[in-house]
């Protein structure tokens, strides 16, 4: 398997990998979100693990912002992370997860968040980012689902506000709504 940058000619497979791994159609709200992120400027990387010719996996990192006392920080935000659904479980995420720090870290971003299972994360890298001194960029992110993984050229000072670019936002794809929220809250509470 091969993990690179995404070639124009993969770029519809990519889509039909990232709108299978979520359950969606092709034109779904995660392949909108990603459309919304590229048209706006915020898109950072595109990656594709790649198998037998075949797309099998994707992920996405897109630029946000730290807002922190003294500057606003360009961060790099890590999705979606899709794999097609008959390659789950055997490793493809973990590899992609993996490619996308190294391309963060290759970028010179101070850090890269996400929204996700801590525990899926947790054993990639990620840490629990309130716990660091980062405020979500909704109060609709569950706590133990907003993470980051500080990189090389992160400094003590870079906290704050994690700010989403507008794309998130126009697809509606920022943390969760009722009643997903109110059954996850439910689920946090109850340990
Ligand atoms: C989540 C996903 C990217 C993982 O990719 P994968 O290739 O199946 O993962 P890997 O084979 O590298 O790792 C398997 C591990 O993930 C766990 N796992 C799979 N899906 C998970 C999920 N939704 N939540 C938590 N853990 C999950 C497995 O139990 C296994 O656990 P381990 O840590 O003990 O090894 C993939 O299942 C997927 O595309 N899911 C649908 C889209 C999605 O939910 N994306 C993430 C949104 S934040």
């Amino acid at each position: 398997m091969e993990i690179r940058s995404v070639m124009p000619a993969e770029e519809l497979a990519a889509d039909e990998v990232v709108a299978a791994a979520f359950g969606e159609a092709p034109d779904g709200r995660v392949v909108q979100m990603m459309r919304a992120l590229e048209a706006g400027g915020a898109a950072r990387a595109s990656l594709v693990a790649v198998d037998d010719k075949q797309v099998v996996g994707h992920v996405g990192l897109s630029r946000s912002w730290v807002d922190a006392r003294r500057e606003l920080v360009e961060v790099l935000v890590l999705s979606p992370l899709s794999v097609r659904p008959d390659r789950q479980g055997r490793g493809v995420g973990t590899a992609l997860v993996a490619a996308a720090l190294e391309t963060a870290e290759g970028q010179g971003a101070p850090a890269v968040f996400l929204e996700g299972s801590p525990e899926y994360y947790g054993r990639r890298g990620f840490s629990l980012a309130c716990a660091l001194g980062f405020e979500p960029p909704s109060t609709r992110v569950p706590v133990p689902g907003f993470q980051v993984v500080l990189l090389a050229s992160y400094r003590p000072w870079m906290v704050g506000r994690l700010i989403y670019p507008e794309a998130f936002w126009t697809t509606d794809t920022v943390g969760l709504r009722d009643p997903e929220l109110e059954r996850i809250e439910a689920l946090i509470a109850g340990g």
